[in-house]
């Protein structure tokens, strides 16, 4: 059978798919034109952000050494390596064109009642909220999520950008899914002035969600650059999807969508071109049983 055949027979039946989720390697768009229509009732992208560099995490290597450059606890001496960590590229010719191309798919396989969370950042934010206005329709935009946290270094001589955007849009208008319940709740900031009861439950959260960054040294922190938190991907799972159903991510990295998905009793699609990504992925879902592996990157033969 030929490559292209395989895969839509393998992915048709994903409406069906009783894995726990699935990660394939290679080109989203292949994979989007493969897929059925209306099968898929949230996905959330947190595409390159076009900033034209290489996305890259250097790992620092801490070893004893006499003649090393750190000093420790009790005066031992230490040696600090920089290891070159998983990296991709992000620079495009034609940004928009190429997210497009991909939005148009996004928005076919998408159930009635599904919806999009679209992470970006500033650079191209503005430009992409009028494609997405394009292809979803201005009425199906529900809200600008800002994600804001503090973390880093700040310029001298403007304010420091601290913040990504999520776009949320739904397919149809008034269908989308949006479980109030569902959503953790957070500290009010003034909790003296609601009441003892109203402050111990907390509020729903705004549209503007402060959450720190990944710890650079922590149990979540994996070697992939430009990883996302698991609370924001928590958030969204929870409230725009339902147990069992799949949940999709086409930019996957380091596969924090599916971490989230599984743990919600959701399944998951995550696709990737990068094979630093998958790798990252084989070590962070190995305690997950039931997820199958698939590699459409290889010529066919
Ligand atoms: C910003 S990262 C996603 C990070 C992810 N949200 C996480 O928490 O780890 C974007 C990812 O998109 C992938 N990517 C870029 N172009 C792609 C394409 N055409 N098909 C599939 N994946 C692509 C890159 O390899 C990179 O891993």
């Amino acid at each position: 059978m030929e490559r292209a055949s395989v895969l839509v027979n393998v992915l048709s039946i994903l409406p069906r798919m009783k894995a726990t989720g699935r990660v394939v390697l290679g080109d989203n768009l292949t994979v989007l034109r493969s897929l059925p229509d209306a099968s898929i009732r949230l996905v959330y992208i947190d595409p390159p952000f076009n900033t034209r560099a290489v996305r890259k995490r250097e790992r620092i290597r801490v070893e004893r050494d006499e003649a090393g450059d750190r000093t420790g606890f009790g005066g031992r001496r230490y040696r600090t390596r920089k290891e070159a960590g998983a990296a991709y590229s992000d620079r495009f010719d034609d940004y928009l064109t190429f997210l497009e191309e991909r939005l148009v798919e996004v928005r076919r396989v998408l159930t009635e009642d599904g919806s999009l969370y679209f992470h970006i950042d500033y650079r191209e934010a503005h430009r992409c909220k009028l494609l997405l206005d394009d292809i979803f329709g201005e009425r199906s935009f529900l809200n600008e999520i800002i994600w804001a946290y503090d973390f880093g270094g700040r310029p001298r001589r403007r304010w420091a950008p601290k913040h990504d955007t999520i776009f949320w849009y739904c397919k149809t208008p008034g269908l989308q899914i949006f479980n109030r319940d569902e959503i953790d709740r957070i500290p009010y900031l003034a909790p003296g002035l609601v009441g003892e009861e109203k402050a111990r439950r907390g509020k729903l959260p705004t549209d503007v969600w402060w959450n720190t960054i990944v710890p650079t040294s922590g149990k979540e922190r994996t070697r992939y650059p430009t990883q996302k938190p698991l609370a924001i991907a928590r958030r969204i799972v929870a409230a725009s999807s339902y147990p069992g159903d799949l949940v999709a991510d086409f930019f996957a990295g380091s596969g924090t969508t599916g971490v989230a998905a599984h743990e919600l009793g959701r399944r998951f699609l995550l696709v990737d071109n990068n094979p630093e990504a998958i790798a990252v992925m084989k070590d962070r879902f190995a305690e997950i049983p039931g997820v199958e592996w698939e590699d459409l990157s290889a010529p066919p033969v």
